[in-house]
């Protein structure tokens, strides 16, 4: 796949960082007009009592209103198992489309199955207003974007590139903290390692934003990086680590790592694309399926 690289592209790249589950969510806006995207929002979950909250997402549809932005897109990079998608609640304010990877069918068939889903859970991706196929283009404003499909964390995960600045979801953590878990339904390191390898073959000074980032070993919690730092340096891929040493170090990782706090609402809710589950009379309502994942 040729992607269409466009480094003399640079967007605005505004973060909000959400300390309950570390993960970064953006609005990325075109330098030469008022439009702009939010990549991977979050809903605050007060999961011990059932209670959901909008304060991240109200920072970045406050950010958007007082620059007189236009949400052209809200962007997942993937179905989190980590954090729940707060996409319909910023459209119903603010518009924009939501997209995700077309391969959200495949997880949606995987976890349809594990949460008992009825009929009425469609499993064709048709809760999303728009599904990328790799190396599919979209703009915002004047920015060209396009998305590249980066599988092996989830099996529809896909890199955003927009102008000079890639947005990677859980392809990659910042160069110390190595790679995503593999061992998710669908999840796979080899996969992962061929991902990681074509988002690698990017230009040198393409800007990377992460998802997470954990501040491994004390460091304060950081987001940004360049394709070149990640090919130096990664402690999982970087310095030529061979398809064979990164899927032993993986899967002896994986098996030691706990499900993350919030999956169980998390996978219910963004394979939703962010609307909450109902029971039969409509309520709102997760499950937890018992030795189900
Ligand atoms: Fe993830």
């Amino acid at each position: 796949m040729n992607y269409p690289v466009n480094l003399a592209q640079k967007p605005e790249v505004t973060p909000f960082f959400d300390e309950q589950t570390n993960t970064i969510s953006y609005v990325v806006k075109d330098p030469d007009s008022a439009s702009c995207a939010v990549i991977d929002s979050v809903m605050d979950i007060d999961y011990a009592a059932g209670r959901i909250t909008y304060d991240h997402a109200d920072r970045m549809i406050e950010h958007i209103r007082d620059n007189n932005l236009t949400l052209e897109w809200i962007i997942e990079t993937h179905v989190h198992a980590d954090h729940l998608s707060a996409a319909p609640y910023i459209q119903e304010k603010l518009g924009g489309k939501i997209g995700i990877g077309e391969k959200i069918m495949v997880v949606q068939e995987t976890f349809g199955k594990v949460f008992n889903e009825g009929t009425e859970f469609q499993r064709d991706g048709s809760q999303f207003d728009a599904l990328f196929k790799d190396g599919d283009t979209y703009r915002i404003g004047g920015l060209e974007a396009f998305a590249m499909f980066t599988p092996g964390h989830t099996p529809a995960c896909m890199v955003h590139v927009i102008g000079d600045a890639a947005f990677v979801g859980d392809t990659l953590f910042m160069p110390d903290g190595g790679s995503a878990r593999a061992d998710f339904p669908g999840g796979d390191a080899g996969v992962l390692y061929d991902s990681i390898q074509k988002l690698l073959s990017l230009p040198d000074e393409m800007r990377l934003f992460m998802c997470h980032d954990y501040g491994p070993n004390g460091r304060d919690i950081a987001w940004e990086t360049t394709i070149g730092e990640e090919r130096a340096n990664n402690i999982h891929v970087g310095a030529g680590a061979t398809r064979e040493q990164f899927i032993a170090m993986r899967t002896e990782r994986d098996a030691t790592l706990a499900m993350p706090r919030l999956i169980i609402p998390s996978l219910q809710v963004n394979m939703r694309a962010g609307e909450l589950p109902t029971d039969k009379d409509g309520k709102p309502m997760l499950k937890v399926p018992l030795n189900g994942l």
